[in-house]
């Protein structure tokens, strides 16, 4: 089925995330020569996979040094089920000190299969009785958007973040939740760089959300996969480097600073869960049980290509995600530029954010654009848009759309953004109700 048959039979966005998806993968094999702002992701220009594959003998030879064996019998051993909780978590404990500014212990590291089954895992051993929740901003990932669906989890907006009063809106959401009998387990953040918007947690932000998630022991899930790619601007410390009341759960990833395929990410615990070293320990301990039943181990190979590579860089990838930073700086700009010139003159009617960092840029528009613009935009301008409403907890957003300028070249924003305008211009001289979904 094209993505335009399936328009006409797909429940609206709320109802399924899961179509929108897969309407968004179909309207891009559809209309293969369609320049797509839809995919966020990372860049497979600095993808050096000879090299990183290379490195798996370092960790290998640095496996069996650890365990004391030959490194033929470390080679067996990581080609076996392996310790579920993981096997490079002093690696990655360190490259997050070098990286992230971020103090642990290993012990405090999980190994997961990518961020995602940390969400997946957070999720589900936080959020136990009928009336917890999850809070998040509006919008936000569809990776937790769509753990929490999968595991009947409420995910509740907060209406906040750049400019917003960020602690105002988290304390009514909290009481009102209070008022109905529920709790709020946990607060998901992408603090830099955030997907959708692209936007950066204040410091004064971060402090305060800080205090009152351990005044009100609300667990903050802080998700920092773009971290690493910082344009310009001061760096600010994560929560979790400046969280000292045992309520931060760091999420990271090496998807988009090494390349997704090696599917490894991790939750770093804190020493203490709202000051108790116990329920820390008891919390590590529930995740890696739920993890032995659902992938057992992360894969072993992998980890020794991550650790290798960690060995290589001297636990630092700073040196790694130079020439990437510098691709996704340039095309930040270009972007930027061309929406200058091709928007310059709508403004403030059309506007958009300046992203410091990351993969995405959020743009307003002075209409609706829903899932029918989508399929017009690729049908008749051969480009396609993210629209931010497909990210919205609540139907919201629907003058917003994402777009993603990571793994596009300079000539490809370019000319994707100038068959943007030209559907803009086009839709402001023909207003048709076509942008919302009924
Ligand atoms: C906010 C966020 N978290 C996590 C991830 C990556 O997850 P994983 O490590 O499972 O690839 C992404 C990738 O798109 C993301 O945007």
């Amino acid at each position: 089925m094209t993505a335009a048959a399936r328009m006409h039979t797909a429940p609206p966005v709320q109802a399924s995330r899961l179509s929108v998806m897969n309407f968004l993968n179909e309207v891009g094999a559809d209309f293969p020569q369609a320049i797509s702002f839809a995919s966020g992701r990372p860049t497979a220009e600095f993808f050096r996979l000879d090299d990183w594959l290379a490195a798996i003998p370092r960790y290998t030879d640095y496996f069996a040094r650890q365990l004391g064996v030959q490194t033929r019998d470390a080679s067996a051993l990581l080609a076996q089920y392996g310790r579920t909780a993981g096997i490079i978590n002093e690696l990655v404990a360190a490259q997050l000190a070098r990286d992230e500014g971020l103090q642990c212990a290993p012990d405090q590291v999980l190994i997961t299969a990518g961020c995602q089954e940390a969400l997946a895992l957070c999720l589900s051993a936080l959020c136990t009785e009928p009336g917890d929740v999850v809070l998040a901003r509006n919008p936000t990932y569809i990776g937790v958007t769509g753990v929490a669906d999968l595991a009947g989890i409420e995910l509740v907006p907060l209406t906040g973040g750049a400019g917003s009063d960020w602690s105002g809106s988290l304390r009514a959401t909290v009481a009102a939740l209070q008022a109905q009998g529920r709790r709020a387990r946990a607060l998901y953040l992408i603090p830099e760089f955030d997907n959708p918007t692209g936007s950066v947690m204040p410091a004064a932000d971060r402090v305060e959300v800080l205090r009152f998630c351990a005044e009100q022991r609300i667990v903050i899930l802080e998700d920092n996969p773009y971290g690493m790619f910082r344009f310009e601007g001061r760096r600010l410390p994560s929560l979790a480097a400046q969280d000292r009341c045992g309520t931060v759960i760091y999420l990271g990833t090496y998807s988009k600073t090494l390349c997704p395929a090696v599917r490894i990410g991790c939750a770093v615990l804190p020493g203490t869960l709202f000051g108790d070293a116990a329920a820390a320990r008891a919390l590590y301990a529930n995740l890696s049980e739920r993890k032995s039943f659902i992938t057992v181990n992360t894969s072993q190979l992998n980890q020794a290509l991550v650790g290798g590579v960690l060995l290589d860089q001297q636990l630092s990838l700073a040196e790694l995600t130079r020439a990437p930073l510098q691709h996704y700086r340039r095309n930040r700009d270009v972007l930027v530029g061309e929406l200058d010139r091709a928007f310059g003159d709508l403004r403030p009617q059309v506007h958009w954010n300046c992203p410091q960092g990351g993969f995405f840029l959020s743009l307003t528009l002075p209409f609706e654009f829903g899932q029918r613009d989508v399929l017009c935009c690729a049908e008749s301008y051969q480009v396609i848009p993210m629209p931010m409403q497909f990210f919205a907890l609540d139907g919201s957003c629907k003058n917003q759309i994402r777009l993603a300028f990571s793994n596009l070249t300079t000539d490809a924003i370019a000319t994707g953004i100038s068959r943007f305008a030209r559907f803009v211009r086009e839709r402001l001289r023909q207003p048709i109700a076509t942008g919302t979904l009924s």
